[in-house]
Order: structure tokens, then C-alpha cells, then sequence
């Protein structure tokens, strides 16, 4: 037994499929103490999008410890945040010609999601939302109740109540018009659904099978919303950042969400940073309403200045859609051929591949394989049937490909058995 079975809890996860000792990363290789190399096709779970210990950030933030700046500073004004602050909306905001409050909120994805439930419901006076099924929010109360599987769910050991699921248009196994069946039941004063607060949406449901919701459909949801006076929340924790081709992912349906969540490749370096983007006319919640002790992490601010800084540095995104076509073009002529049951799907940088056709092929096992071969890839989806390709936006083609190449065998090894 080692040291972490013995002392540590028994609810970790991740280290039980990804059982090195791991020591070193750079760019998107990582390295055990043993000094085996992995590549990363993980990517920190959507948090490593430009790579890890990226040395263009990694010098803004050498220079922030160097010289002795305030590390914590709960909300109070720091000069870092005030050049994060400037960049986001110069680089990001201004020129989507989005206008937003930047809330602050405690580091995790999920303490935003909590912040943009709390304020929507503050706002309409509300207490229902919705929320499809197939969804990751998070794991703390309320956004544990917005999350579809029911083993997370499970966890809260209490009912989570208040919200009420829909069928995502990809992915739920319905044939249905979720938008036309929002209508009705939004319109009728017998649906016994009670009008929501806000809808809390995934663009790609990355945990749920990298699931994307058709753009038309995004278009639908937005205008359902303002009919409805409902609050809109895109989640863009993991498909955020550039994820799917653009800083935003909603930006290819050109929608306005009221809210929007980000989190994980926000810091840039891996660093915990949460930020919730509010509507200004919603920006209602009172002073220390929505606190907490680290909403003010200034390496946070320091790297996510300068990851927008190094994003703005060349096409970045331009690079991330046709590394996604390189994924896509290899997955197609080179994996689909292994069983016609395999089918993919994705976007931008974040690629599945669905065996849920294929009840005999052990996906664990596969991730496993894979791992031994010194890969690193994560499932995805309903009984985790989808093996799922998410490395560092920044990855080399070579290493991509060398990638596919070892999870392209440990598939063909697992087909076999
Ligand atoms: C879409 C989405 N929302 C929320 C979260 C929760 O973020 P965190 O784990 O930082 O609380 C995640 C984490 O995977 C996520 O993918």
C-alpha cells in the first residue's frame, strides 16, 4: 500500500486510472518520477489549455514571486487584477461587443455555477431552473443539483430539488424538440413546471459525451429566454478559454448569454480562478453576498493576464481549429475503419469517440492500455462510453499524432479480446 491509499481519502479518482507518481509537465507531455513521458490528451480536465508551465506565463509569474507582491488579497484592489481586469475587456469583451460585470467568485467552476444560480434566482425571484440532461456543473449543492448522472447525484446524500431537466438536443436518447416542448410547457398555466429563474446550458457537454448543441438551437434557447423573461447561463468552464475554436463557445451561435461561467484555463498556468460574467442590469447582488475567502488569487490574475496576452500573440484560435481537423481526419481514416460501431464527434479541440455500439469493448481498459503506452485520456458520457481527446490547445502536430497513434492501438488491442 502506498502512502496515498493509506492516508489519503477514499474519494480520489483520477490517480486510481492514472496511477504514476507524476513529477514534471512541459507543453503537453508529463513526466512520472520514474521519468516516464505521458502526452496529455487531458488536459487537466479543460484546465491546461495553454499548456503546462507555459513559459510565456510562466515568466509573468516568475517575475510576480520575485518581486514580493501581495499574493492574497480576498477582493481588495491590486494592481494584477486591474491589468487582468483591462486586458479581458480590451482582448476578449470589447471586441465580441460583449458588455459584463466581472464577478469575482471563490476558485472552483462549481462556486461560480453557485453564484450565477444564487443571482438568477435573486433576480427573478424564481427558485426553478433548468438544466439538461447529459450536464457537468459541479459537485456542490446546488450545482450538483444541475448535474444530470446520477451517481454524482447520488453524493448529496439529500434531495436536490429545484431544478428541472430537459433533453439536450444531442445525446439524451429522445427524439424530441426540447425547444418546442420548453415552449408549451412555458406558455401553459397547466404544465406543472414552475417558470424558472434561469436555464443553465452546456454549448458542448464535455463530461456528458462531448455532445454539441446544434448552433441553430443555441440561437432558439437564447430567444426562448427573452420571451420567457428567463435568465440565460452558459457554462463555459470547460469550453471556455478556446476550447472550441473561439475564446467563447456560444460565440459561433453570436448569442448574449445574461451569465457566463468561467473557470479552469482562465488562470492560464493552472491556477484556481472563477469568474462569473453578469448582464449588468442582473449585477444586483449586495456587497459580500456571493464572498469568500479566495476570490483574489493575484498569480491567478498575473497568469490570466498574461495567457490573454499570449493567446492574442498569434492565430491561436485559428491553430486550435485545425489541430481539431488533424483529430478529426486521423480518428476517421484511421480508428472508425477498427469496428463500424465506433462513431466520433467534437469540435474545436475536443474530440470523442463513441463505443457505446460496442457493449463488449471495455473503455476502462482501453484508458488503461493507453496509459501504459504513456498516453493520458480521460471517458466521457453516459456508462462512460466515449474515449474523449482533450490536450493542451498548444500541442505540437507531432505529438498529437504520436497520441492518436498509441490510443489507435490500444483500441485495436481491446477490439480484439
Ligand atoms: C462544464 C463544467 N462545469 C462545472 C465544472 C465544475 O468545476 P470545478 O470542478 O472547478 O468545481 C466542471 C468541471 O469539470 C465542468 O466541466
Amino acid at each position: 500500500m502506498n502512502i496515498f491509499e493509506q492516508y489519503e481519502s477514499n474519494v480520489r479518482s483520477y490517480c486510481r486510472k492514472f496511477t504514476a507518481v507524476f513529477d514534471r509537465a512541459k507543453g503537453s507531455e508529463l513526466f512520472s518520477v520514474d521519468g516516464k513521458r505521458y502526452i496529455d490528451f487531458f488536459a487537466g480536465a479543460g484546465a491546461m489549455n495553454y499548456g503546462h508551465n507555459n513559459p510565456y506565463i510562466k515568466k509573468a509569474l516568475l517575475e510576480f514571486f520575485e518581486s514580493d507582491k501581495v499574493v492574497h488579497a480576498l477582493d481588495m484592489h491590486t494592481a494584477e487584477k486591474a491589468r487582468f481586469i483591462e486586458l479581458f475587456e480590451d482582448k476578449i469583451l470589447k471586441p465580441r461587443e460583449l458588455e459584463y460585470k466581472i464577478m469575482c467568485c471563490g476558485p472552483t467552476g462549481a462556486n461560480g455555477v453557485e453564484a450565477a444560480l444564487k443571482l438568477a434566482r435573486k433576480n427573478t425571484g424564481r427558485v426553478n431552473v433548468i438544466a439538461f440532461s447529459g450536464a457537468f456543473h459541479g459537485m456542490s449543492l446546488g450545482a450538483l443539483s444541475c448535474t444530470s448522472g446520477l451517481e454524482s447525484r447520488e453524493g448529496a446524500s439529500l434531495p436536490l430539488n429545484n431544478v428541472t431537466f430537459m433533453p439536450y438536443p444531442v445525446g439524451s436518447g429522445a427524439d424530441f424538440d426540447t425547444l418546442k416542448y420548453l415552449e408549451a410547457v412555458l406558455s401553459d398555466d397547466h404544465s406543472g413546471i414552475d417558470k424558472p429563474a434561469a436555464i443553465i446550458c452546456e454549448t458542448t457537454q464535455a463530461e456528458g459525451g462531448i455532445n454539441t448543441a446544434p448552433t441553430e438551437w443555441l440561437i432558439g434557447l437564447e430567444a426562448l429566454c427573452r420571451r420567457h423573461g428567463i435568465v440565460l447561463i452558459v457554462d463555459d468552464i470547460q469550453v471556455g478559454c478556446g476550447r472550441t475554436g473561439s475564446f467563447f463557445s456560444f460565440e459561433r451561435a453570436g448569442i448574449k448569454p445574461d451569465m457566463v461561467i468561467l473557470s479552469k484555463s482562465i488562470g492560464g498556468y493552472g491556477l484556481p480562478m472563477s469568474l462569473l460574467l453578469i448582464n449588468p442590469a442582473l449585477d444586483i447582488f449586495a456587497p459580500a453576498e456571493h464572498n469568500g475567502t479566495f476570490r483574489g488569487f493575484q498569480a491567478a490574475f498575473t497568469a490570466a493576464a498574461a495567457a490573454i496576452e499570449f493567446r492574442e500573440s498569434y492565430d491561436f484560435d485559428g491553430e486550435t481549429v485545425r489541430k481539431g481537423k488533424l483529430v478529426a481526419d486521423f480518428i476517421e481514416k484511421s480508428i472508425l475503419p477498427l469496428d463500424s460501431r465506433l462513431s466520433m464527434r467534437g469540435i474545436g479541440l475536443v474530440w470523442g469517440i463513441d463505443c457505446s455500439a460496442i457493449p463488449e469493448l471495455d473503455t476502462v481498459s482501453v484508458v488503461k492500455e493507453a496509459f501504459a503506452n504513456g498516453l493520458i485520456l480521460e471517458l466521457a458520457g453516459r456508462k462512460d462510453c466515449v474515449l474523449k481527446i482533450m490536450p493542451p490547445l498548444v500541442i505540437e502536430d507531432e505529438l498529437l499524432l504520436e497520441g492518436l497513434e498509441i490510443l489507435k492501438k490500444a483500441i485495436e488491442k481491446k477490439l480484439k479480446k
